[in-house]
């Protein structure tokens, strides 16, 4: 089914052995392997642009697609970084007192995936329905208190268009903060630039989370130098859920989650052991992303990535759905949305058909082996910057699970480290059901969520509605507030 759909989407080539229909690709049956780079062509987005004005936003205004509540603005189009780079956006202002609102940014990973994941499947105005033709009003929108940019970053994914040479998130973060320079410039968006500024991500997004969010604060230093001309952007938060940030502590959570988690083991316990022995072995995958970290090459990085993918990440997964293992693999859920989204492009403004994820962009990331590059120190200057910080994870989610992340949240080192190990679990509820638990200190705090999968605000849990846990933490961070249940 989803090798159909790779197949069905008119503009996308037919790439040997990438697959590429949910977040992360699967290359030659390996969840997140490493492409041979000469089997991966041009992301084939051949096609005529209108004509594009560098420096500057080309826009819709309320295209009536997706937020129907009256009143309520809306904007897509594009942010042309140059004549041959045009990044999408697609800006929902908040439902109540936009004005004032915070301003919060939304990333999915791969990389080389669509941040229109998350509009459609996760907390947009407006959710896919199961037929995967309709969309339904969505009352856990994120922007029901904050307004909402969903961004299409690097160059080449979704419906952001043209020269596709970003293979790091650190020139990804570049690219998305002279995107924001020309977004706050527009005569429209300027008044957002004083609000607070909220950055919040998923999956690959535990790289881009930190990376973008240290660039933006060494920004507005240079800024303050005199050594950047540009505008401040005013970063209050970071949000990341079921992010791959610290592979060195996340890895060895696929052994540990497959083994033992809150549904039932994924794998029989030799393929476990087998996978324990790839990860600690004297040339395993400890060994070879500790060797990447310490400053390894892009060709040692790399095949630390498809190492570890190959012997502990797809072995480990089974026959289960990577994204919410109480389903076997396909899960259905959530719906795809290829065919409703390329069926509103022109009226959005977009200029290419719409892929779920860019090969060429992934397999550029592959090369530099940017997965196994450790992000916790990122992570950690933002947290000690003063930017209140979430990281969040679905217990459902074996791709980036739990047991990793929180050894990655364990093995951070902040100014609330010792404040955070001293901490018990707190339960997290929702009008009063219990739907996850907690640890905070200062202004950082890790959730788990209770029975959600890798996109956790598309669940629902015990007596909630969908996404109706997520728009709680959501609010509460990105207003600057504790986690606190209600
Ligand atoms: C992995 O192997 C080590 C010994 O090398 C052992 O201590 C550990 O319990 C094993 N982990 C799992 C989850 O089986
Ligand atoms: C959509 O499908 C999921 C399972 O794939 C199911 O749990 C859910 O109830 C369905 N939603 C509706 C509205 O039918």
């Amino acid at each position: 089914m989803r090798l159909l759909f790779a197949l069905g989407s008119v503009f996308l080539p037919f790439l040997p052995g990438i697959l590429a229909t949910k977040q992360i690709p699967v290359v030659n049956g390996i969840i997140g392997g490493v492409p041979d780079p000469a089997g991966v062509p041009s992301d084939g987005k051949a096609f005529t642009p209108l004509a594009t004005t560098p420096g500057k936003l080309r826009v819709v205004e309320n295209s009536g697609v997706c937020e129907t509540t009256p009143g309520v603005y809306q904007a897509s189009g594009y942010g042309d970084l140059t004549s041959t780079q045009s990044i999408w956006f697609w800006f929902f202002a908040a439902r109540k007192n936009p004005d004032t609102a915070p301003l919060a940014l939304w990333f999915n990973g791969g990389p080389g995936s669509s941040s229109m994941i998350g509009l459609f499947q996760e907390h947009g105005p407006c959710r896919i329905k199961n037929d995967s033709s309709t969309v339904v009003l969505n009352p856990t929108s994120w922007n029901t208190e904050a307004n909402v940019l969903y961004i299409d970053q690097p160059v080449g994914v979704g419906f952001s268009h043209g020269d596709t040479v970003v293979g790091t998130s650190q020139q990804a973060s570049s690219d998305v903060w002279k995107f924001l320079q020309i977004f706050f410039a527009d005569a429209r968006f300027a008044k957002y630039q004083p609000n607070p500024l909220a950055l919040w991500t998923e999956s690959y997004g535990g790289h881009y989370g930190p990376t973008f969010a240290a660039y933006f604060l060494k920004q507005n230093i240079a800024i303050d130098a005199g050594t950047v001309t540009g505008k401040k952007l005013n970063l209050k938060v970071l949000g990341v859920g079921n992010g791959l940030t610290d592979p060195l502590n996340q890895y060895y959570g696929y052994i540990v989650y497959a083994g033992s988690n809150p549904y039932h083991t994924l794998v029989s316990s030799s393929t476990i052991s087998s996978a324990n022995t790839s990860w600690s072995s004297s040339s395993g995958c400890k060994a070879k992303i500790t060797s990447c970290y310490n400053g390894g090459s892009n060709s040692v990085c790399s095949s630390a990535q498809s190492y570890c993918n190959n012997n502990i990440l797809s072995p480990l997964a089974g026959n289960w759905d990577v994204y919410d293992v109480r389903h076997t693999d396909p899960d259905p859920y959530p719906p795809d949305f290829s065919t409703y989204i390329n069926s509103v492009r022109t009226k959005i403004g977009a200029e290419v058909t719409w892929t779920q994820s860019n090969s060429k962009v992934y397999s550029n990331f592959a090369n530099t082996g940017d997965w196994m590059r450790n992000s916790a120190p990122d992570l950690a200057y933002v947290v000690n910057s003063g930017v209140r910080t979430l990281i969040f994870d679905g217990d459902a989610d074996f791709i980036v699970n739990y047991a990793g992340v929180e050894s990655m949240v364990d093995a951070l080192q902040t100014q609330f480290s010792t404040a955070y190990h001293s901490q018990a679990w707190t339960p997290y509820k929702v009008n009063g059901q219990v739907t996850g638990q907690y640890k905070a200190a200062g202004t950082f705090a890790y959730l788990r969520i209770y029975g959600a999968g890798h996109e956790v605000p598309a669940y629902t849990y015990g007596n909630l509605g969908y996404g109706q846990a997520a728009l709680q933490f959501f609010n509460q961070i990105t207003f600057g507030n504790d986690l606190t249940s209600t």
